[in-house]
């Protein structure tokens, strides 16, 4: 197939992780006998320092021609300032809203590799796969009215966390279908004994589990699963939680696998509607489903331009690329395959590495992957 792809590199550790992937990318095209083309485009600090916007107008158009687009890592301490009139930050939530990808996924797999990454006792986690489903585009990040005011000549602010209920349907759907190719469980994340919001969420999830009597749902309180995720993480299959709780849900559970450097992301929208005239309007370029793809950690500034960095979370992230907008699943798994395998070998970069366990560069990771996916 031919399909062009976004690079986002962006700031930090991003643009060395990126590389590796497009490199590993451009392995699967060649070994599989796809086109792909790779665009580039700016975005956060990187973006504010050329262009002085966080998504300059030229790479938002870029990412919405594209069949996908891959992201490194955005910010950094000089671009931190909370009085700033632009933040890099700005930038990754205008995209995720303009392209319309309300679903974050964020599988979280304890590879047995690296069972002793993991800060909790290895029986605890061994076979931990949860594959989180974060609510992307709603909720307490883009509810208004939100910002600063004064109330009786005090500083004040406000942030409001509001859903409609077709945005909370179509999210809740995609863990559902999720479940089912999984393990057919759903844990339905709320602070329904506080929040409206979260009151309509749990009413709106019941109906949605009607359709799906295959599938166990459970609701548990955000409070209770941040103590459940350390305790019993082996329990969960799909989480499904709106979009603050994921944010934070999310980070909490890669710590399970004590590894950041390997876990992906994917954050989806609808796949086009054909209407007969052409396809619908807001779609991508072709039938591909919206896509935008970036591992999970961030830019890590103390690191950057070293080298060293892990570039796993960011194939990774390619893997499902090619699984969930280009429909290349049997590649995916290659990919897949192949970062298990270079694992399996040993090769560790300093971030997995045990004590006095040697480590590989970010490059040599990223050529290793390429390599065995060439081979196979
Ligand atoms: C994430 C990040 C972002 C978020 C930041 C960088 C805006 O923490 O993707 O989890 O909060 O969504
Ligand atoms: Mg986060």
């Amino acid at each position: 197939m031919d399909a062009i792809i976004m690079l986002l590199p962006g700031d930090g550790i991003g643009p060395e992780v990126v590389a590796e992937a497009r490199k590993v990318l451009a392995a699967v095209a060649e070994r599989y006998g796809h086109t792909f083309a790779f665009h580039e485009g700016l975005m956060g600090g990187c973006a504010i320092d050329a262009a002085g916007a966080a998504l300059p107008e030229e790479t938002l158009a870029g990412c919405l021609a594209a069949d996908a687009v891959l992201l490194g890592a955005v910010g950094g301490p000089q671009w931190s300032d909370p009085k700033a009139p632009v933040r890099p930050e700005q930038g990754l939530l205008q995209l995720r809203a303009a392209m319309g990808v309300y679903a974050n996924l964020r599988p979280v797999r304890v590879l047995d590799a690296l069972v002793d990454a993991s800060p909790l006792r290895p029986e605890r986690v061994r076979g931990v796969d949860v594959m989180i489903v974060r609510e992307l585009t709603g909720g307490l990040y883009f509810g208004r009215p939100q910002g600063r005011e004064t109330v009786n000549g005090e500083r004040a602010a406000v942030d409001t966390l509001r859903y409609r209920e077709s945005e909370i349907r179509r999210v809740v759907r995609v863990g559902f279908e999720l479940a089912r190719g999984r393990r057919g469980k759903v844990t339905s994340v709320d602070k329904a004994n506080v929040l409206a919001s979260s009151r309509l969420w749990r009413e709106v999830t019941h109906e949605v589990a009607a359709d799906y009597p295959d599938v166990v749902c459970e609701d548990v309180l955000v409070d209770a699963c941040a103590m459940y995720l350390i305790n019993r993480p082996a329990d969960f299959d799909v989480i499904v939680t709106e979009n603050m709780f994921g944010d934070i849900l999310s980070d909490e559970a890669s710590m399970i696998t004590g590894s950041l450097g390997m876990l992906p992301s994917a954050s989806l929208g609808d796949a086009p509607v054909d209407n007969g005239q052409g396809l619908a309007v807001g779609s991508q370029r072709s039938k591909t489903r919206p896509g935008l793809y970036e591992p999970i950690h961030g830019s890590a500034p103390d690191i950057a331009g070293r080298g060293i960095a892990n570039p796993l979370a960011t194939i990774l992230s390619a893997a499902m690329l090619l699984r969930s907008s280009l429909g290349l699943a049997e590649e995916a798994a290659a990919v897949e395959a192949a970062v298990e395998r270079v694992l399996a070998d040993g090769c560790r970069t300093a971030d997995i590495a045990r004590p006095g366990e040697g480590a590989i560069g970010t490059v040599e990771m990223g050529e290793r992957v390429a390599e065995v996916v060439s081979k196979q």
